[in-house]
């Protein structure tokens, strides 16, 4: 199958991508995941052609898929930057990170407070082999990396690595970006966030984004494809999104699809919540 990339050369089964070159780890090649097909939609070089045909069934269901992923990506480096600059925040737990995208999060933080502090996490194993270029902190700050997984909140929270890179008795921003729509119900996501949110401290901060079928029902059948593709996925209304900030204070303005939180100048002004269809908060924890 050959299909058009975003900048208009051909994607065949003959292209070798970065990641096809190098496979230390079982990568399983075979079957689409999320962090390769989210890579595919940025226009990164890392996937394989089971994830390139998964997003582009995505693509057929969803043709904005492209412009939320970077709508939402966006929103990462706009929250990022205030909660360094504005909040005063300087140590930040990012799990879900994905396949590194330039500006990555340590690099927004890093940017506004040299001293900030990064701890990255994902269960994908090529997440794992990319984590190099997660770790380039400035000298005054710090970063690492865990391979590991959110349905196991303590193999994160006693993680060696975290306690040497963060101090948990100082306020944590933690980043669940693009990842909790991966969780179902039956994964009782609101109760694997409660366990963070109980041993990080007063001050520490949630920034969440999560797809939601509210403004454009396609996003249901993007939620369909993953599933038929064996990735577990599931949409949400904004009343079950806004569940996962219970018991904290949402920053003005409150949970928005990403585009219409805190715009920048480099925000696109002719966004549409139905383009977008990402929904996105910061709360802080009293
Ligand atoms: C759509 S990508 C988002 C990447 C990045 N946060 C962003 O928004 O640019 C979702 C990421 O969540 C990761 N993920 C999914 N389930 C996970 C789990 N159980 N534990 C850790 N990471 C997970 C995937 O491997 C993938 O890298």
């Amino acid at each position: 199958m050959t299909s058009a990339d975003p900048h208009g050369t051909q994607v065949g089964t003959w292209w070798k991508t970065l990641a096809e070159e190098r496979s230390p780890v079982d990568l399983k090649t075979d079957q689409p995941h999320s962090a390769r097909m989210y890579d595919y939609y940025l226009g990164g070089k890392d996937h394989f052609p089971a994830d390139r045909e998964a997003a582009e069934r995505t693509l057929a269901v969803f043709p904005n898929a492209r412009v939320a992923a970077q709508a939402n990506r966006a929103f990462m480096i706009r929250t990022t930057r205030y909660l360094a600059a504005q909040v005063g925040i300087r140590q930040f737990l990012d799990i879900g990170t994905g396949i590194p995208t330039s500006p990555n999060l340590h690099e927004a933080a890093q940017g506004i407070a040299s001293d900030a502090r990064v701890v990255y996490a994902d269960n994908d194993p090529i997440v794992l082999t990319h984590a190099r270029a997660l770790l380039t902190s400035t000298p005054a700050g710090r970063t690492a990396y865990l391979d590991a997984d959110l349905h196991n909140p303590e193999s994160i929270l006693d993680a060696p690595e975290l306690r040497a890179t963060l101090d948990l008795t100082r306020p944590v921003a933690l980043s669940l970006i693009a990842t909790i729509h991966f969780f179902p119900d039956s994964d009782d996501p609101h109760g694997i966030l409660r366990r963070f949110l109980q041993v990080l401290p007063s001050g520490s901060h949630l920034t969440l984004t999560h797809a939601t079928a509210d403004y454009d029902e396609g996003m249901e059948r993007v939620a369909a494809a993953y599933r038929a593709g064996g990735i577990p996925a599931q949409q949400r209304g904004r009343t079950d999104v806004a569940r996962f900030f219970d018991g904290l204070d949402l920053l003005d303005p409150g949970l928005q699809i990403v585009h219409r939180w805190r715009p920048d100048d480099d925000t696109p002004n002719d966004l549409t919540d139905a383009q977008v269809s990402f929904y996105g908060a910061v709360g802080r924890k009293p």
